[in-house]
């Protein structure tokens, strides 16, 4: 039993299919607002594999943009880090709602069972050998024995509830306000700016698509962002001294998003395995979020795939602790390209002239330094797997 119904959800009951490991996945959302939903943007090398392999690559591959590195700009200048020459690795730029687009449709091609629109979804019994959930569906109530359940169900979903055990948490002082715009993007790859006025990302979903992101403060209201305003705050933020002129175009998708990092450990409790946000989310910056989820249930694939094969519970006992090594490193990784590339003062009222000097150093010694630029690339493109899918 899978709740939820996003990335995580999702290329788990693929991964378990194709193992011959069926599942159910109950979903509170509707078939149209899954898809729709819009979200991250950046696949790491690993996750555009596991699809590629997966037989779920195929769109992704004729419609995603392949890039082979990322520009770094500090107050103006450019700094490019070459992934490919740095890693070998490369990541490609494909929204997620496509991704789970491309999984709903091959899990319904596999005959695979989505119940969308379930609400009460409650869990019963996850500390015994013989889990429940029960639910409502078209109006009726339902009960569905299951031998392991998966919260896949996000950041706010109630399976996280049933797991006890230690939150570790930190608030950043400042949002993204994000657009999706009709206009081509300015730039071959994403630029990441920091800049005096706070930081900008401009990135892209297709050649006639620009997504782009700045840093706000977290009660900023967006009826005071008129487009006109973040077009000019973005083209500021985003200058350089190579002349880079930012296209305009129609903003058709306009949202704000809080930036936190949370980890819930274990991921485990009996019968009961956490996966993707439901467990842990990081800050945007670095693009790690939808990755990560991922790389959670390819972890819980093979660990669900023994049991069923075997009877063994030996992945599925290592499982928290294997997930969680990743979670850590990911977290890390979203604290450090957060923390190095967003303006503090007028933010955080304790950030002091020290903080800003030591973040600037940061700053020069990643865009100088191949061994620093090499950290931020392998990371960026994702660590290895040690296994295939
Ligand atoms: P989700 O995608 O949240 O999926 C959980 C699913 O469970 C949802 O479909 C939900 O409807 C369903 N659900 C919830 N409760 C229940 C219930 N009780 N019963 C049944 N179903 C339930 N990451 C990036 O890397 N880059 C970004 O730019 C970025 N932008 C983001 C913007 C926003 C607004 C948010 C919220 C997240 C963003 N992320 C981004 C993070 C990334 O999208 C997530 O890490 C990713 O979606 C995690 O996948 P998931 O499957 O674990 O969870
Ligand atoms: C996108 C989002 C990110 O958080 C990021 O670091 C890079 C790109 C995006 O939505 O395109």
């Amino acid at each position: 039993m899978i709740i939820g119904a996003g990335p995580a959800g999702l290329v788990l009951s693929h991964l378990l299919h194709l193992q011959g490991v069926e599942s159910v996945v109950l979903e509170a959302r509707d078939r149209t607002y899954v898809e729709s939903r819009v979200r991250a943007g950046v696949l790491e090398h690993g996750t555009m594999e596991l699809l590629r392999e997966t037989g779920v690559g195929a769109r992704m591959d004729a419609e995603g943009l392949a890039h082979g590195g990322t520009e770094l700009r500090v107050d103006g200048r450019s700094h490019h880090v070459d992934f490919a020459e740095l890693t070998g690795k490369s990541i490609v730029v494909y929204g997620q709602q496509e991704v789970v687009k491309d999984l709903i449709g091959r899990r319904l091609a596999d005959s695979g069972d989505l119940r969308f629109e379930v609400g009460d979804v409650q869990i019963h019994d996850e500390d015994t050998d013989h889990p429940r959930v029960t639910y409502t569906h078209e109006g009726t109530a339902q009960s569905l024995a299951a031998d392991w359940v998966v919260g896949a169900d996000g950041f706010h979903g109630s399976s996280r509830a049933h797991v006890p055990g230690q939150v570790f948490d930190r608030q950043y002082p400042f949002a993204w306000l994000g657009i999706l715009a009709h206009a081509a993007p300015s730039s071959a790859e994403l630029i990441y700016a920091k800049h005096d006025r706070g930081f900008a990302l401009h990135s892209m979903r297709s050649p006639v698509v620009t997504r782009n992101y700045l840093q706000v403060h977290p009660d900023a209201d967006l009826a005071d962002w008129s487009d006109e305003r973040i077009w000019d705050e973005l083209s500021t933020r985003l200058a350089g001294e190579d002349g880079f002129t930012l296209t305009r175009g129609a903003i058709f998708d306009k949202g704000i998003t809080g930036m936190r990092s949370f980890v819930h450990e274990p991921m485990r409790h009996g019968r009961l395995l956490l996966a993707g946000d439901a467990a842990h989310i990081v800050p945007p910056t670095g693009a790690k979020g939808m990755n990560l989820a991922i790389a959670d249930v390819r972890v819980l694939s093979h660990a669900l795939g023994q049991w069923a094969a075997t009877g063994s519970t030996e992945g599925l006992d290592a499982y928290s602790d294997t997930a969680l090594a990743r979670v850590w490193r990911t977290t890390h990784f979203s604290w450090w390209m957060t923390s190095m590339l967003h303006r503090f003062d007028g933010y955080d009222a304790t950030s002091t002239p020290f903080d800003e000097r030591v973040q600037l150093s940061q700053l020069r010694y990643t865009v100088s330094s191949r061994a620093a630029m090499t950290t931020l690339a392998e990371n960026y493109v994702g660590l290895p797997f040690t296994t295939g899918w």
